[in-house]
């Protein structure tokens, strides 16, 4: 693997720690508070805050993890250096293949959803955008055959829902284009793609100062809806506290870990840190426990000042402004979330372009990949990639297919990130200036395991019966439950090892939370990330294994 000399590769070290927790901050508080929660809530009701703490615990064992990393090794690469690390270089391959999902992908969703905002604000001051330039022409497509539908079925309009006619009408207006299809595009998407790849281009000093500003004016928004907010609550609204049981509130898993997604993003920039082993861990921690608080204050301050039942929206935090009669903050709430979707999209366009540097020079993509500009110090060749790799899908795609991916991508990256703990430094040995604490597992993680399926077994009685009756009813209805099966004899194994080999306890509950939050994700997401895998894999054996430095050197 390429080693870590200090300035070898021609990026800049510019990143101290308050710079890294705000750029940690910055990738975390965005479309995940300021969008998803809303279903989510809806879903789960007031009970959603807990899920907050339990997926902030889960994100909690994995930034520990990445943080022994960051300070073991303090190359760009984040999770996909450290897979290198400790399993080896087909697992990297994979995981940097998997992480992905979370940047690019997760950044196609941001993007999306910044121009759902940006485009209700020009719609508010009066700049109205044709509706055929804020779509992906898939959604467009979809809501029109599904109008379409209603009104052969003789249904009146009416009975459609608002984004269903927003998207009829879309396609209905769009210029005509060969083969039937619509010229219906998601144009602000691709534009402030655009623009952040600009600014992610000509340098990190530039990116940096850019994403404090952001993340400054998100922080006084969020406090100002918080304060604002609490006047507002009417306890009342917290009654049920979880009206769909545990089911409902797992409904919202993707969501809520979206929102969380980005803390271990800080880590690709190690090689522009000023004191990467000193300074990554502490700034994860830091920006994860800064946007716990936030989030689970704003879920109960949400929950609390209308009823759940009408946070259905994409829009949640300017909606219950406006729906209380405060419009001001509706409108500054609006505004403010234009900026913190622009921060997360920043950082993310950050990371992508360094881990497929750090996969370039182990061989395993090809060396224009690792091009550092002369002059911008940047990764400029994959800057441009990323640029195009999600500029051109947030044009056209649906929001709602690509949420799910980033989720199990970054679960993924995170359970193999504790399980390289696990693997490099399994009783907190090793001299790294940052260590996850030793705590032996021996007897803790099967007595955990016991206890939480004891919990299981008393308050989700309702889960277990669907569960029993769908695997007695054939393949078609328990296919849903095999990756719930596959973990639990996982779980069976991990005891039966931390008892054996007293692995550490704080890690293994990590990987095992992760790789639970995975089980919710629904087979069919589970299928296309397998087929994503399986693509990755074909592009491995077909230039990384035949180009990788390691398997060179060894020849
Ligand atoms: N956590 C980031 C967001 O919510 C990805 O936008």
């Amino acid at each position: 693997m390429t080693g870590p000399t200090p300035g070898a590769h021609g990026l800049e070290r510019h990143l101290t720690v308050r710079d890294l927790t705000s750029l940690g901050i910055a990738a975390v508080i965005g479309a995940g508070i300021f969008s998803t929660i809303g279903n989510a809530a809806h879903d789960g009701g007031p009970a959603v805050s807990l899920l907050f703490v339990f997926t902030a615990i889960a994100c909690a064992f994995s930034a520990l993890c990445y943080a022994q990393f960051a300070a073991t090794i303090p190359v760009s690469g984040s999770a996909y250096t450290y897979a290198y690390a400790s399993f080896g270089e087909l697992a990297a391959w994979i995981i940097g293949w998997a992480l992905i999902m979370e940047y690019a992908v997760g950044n196609i969703v941001v993007a999306i959803s910044w121009s759902d905002y940006f485009t209700g604000l020009m719609d508010g001051v009066g700049l109205h955008i044709p509706i055929w330039l804020t779509m992906g022409m898939q959604s467009a497509h979809k809501h029109y055959e599904e109008v379409l539908a209603l009104m052969q079925a003789g249904k009146p309009l009416a009975e459609a829902t608002a984004s269903q006619l927003t998207g009829y009408n879309a396609w209905n207006t769009a210029p005509e284009l060969p083969g039937g299809l619509r010229l219906v595009i998601d144009l602000p998407a691709g534009l402030i793609t655009l623009a952040i790849t600009m600014l992610v281009y000509v340098g990190i000093k530039e990116s940096k100062n850019a994403s404090n500003i952001l993340v400054g004016l998100k922080l006084v928004v969020v406090a100002v809806v918080i304060l604002v907010g609490a006047f507002y609550i009417q306890p009342e609204n917290w009654s049920p506290f979880a009206p769909n049981g545990i089911g409902g509130v797992l409904k919202g898993v993707s969501a809520v870990f979206f929102a969380y997604i980005g803390f271990d993003a800080i880590s690709t920039t190690a090689e522009e840190c000023k004191n990467p082993q000193r300074d990554l861990p502490r700034a994860m921690i830091y920006a994860l426990i800064i946007c716990t608080i936030l989030y689970v204050i704003i879920t109960l301050v949400l929950t609390g000042m209308v009823n759940y039942k009408e946070l259905a929206v994409g829009d949640p935090l300017a909606y219950v402004f406006n729906k209380v009669g405060a419009r001001w903050l509706g409108g500054i709430v609006a505004v403010s979330a234009v900026f913190a979707m622009a921060s997360v999209l920043l950082v993310f366009q950050i990371g992508q372009p360094r881990i497929w540097m750090a996969m370039s020079r182990d061989g395993l993509l090809p060396p224009v990949f690792a091009r550092v500009h002369p002059r911008f110090r940047t990764p400029s060749f994959s800057t441009i990639v990323t640029g195009l790799f999600v500029g051109i899908p947030a044009l056209l795609l649906n929001m709602d297919l690509v949420i799910d991916l980033t989720s199990i991508g970054t679960l993924f990256a995170f359970a193999l990130v504790c399980g390289g703990i696990l693997i490099i430094d399994p009783y907190g040995t090793s001299d790294a200036r940052f260590k996850v604490p030793y705590i032996n597992g021996q007897f803790l993680v099967p007595l955990t395991l016991a206890i939480c399926g004891g919990l299981v077994l008393t308050y989700n009685q309702e889960g277990i019966r669907e569960f029993t009756k769908a695997l007695g009813s054939g393949y078609e209805e328990g296919r849903h439950y095999i990756p719930m099966l596959v973990f639990f004899v996982f779980c069976l194994g991990l005891s039966w090892l931390s008892f054996r080999k007293r692995l550490s306890l704080l890690p293994t509950l990590g990987l095992l939370i992760n790789l639970y939050l995975m089980t919710q994700l629904g087979v069919n997401n589970w299928l296309l990330f397998f087929g994503w895998l399986v693509i990755g894999l074909a592009l491995y054996f077909n230039y990384g294994y035949k180009h990788s430095k390691l398997r060179l050197k060894h020849a």
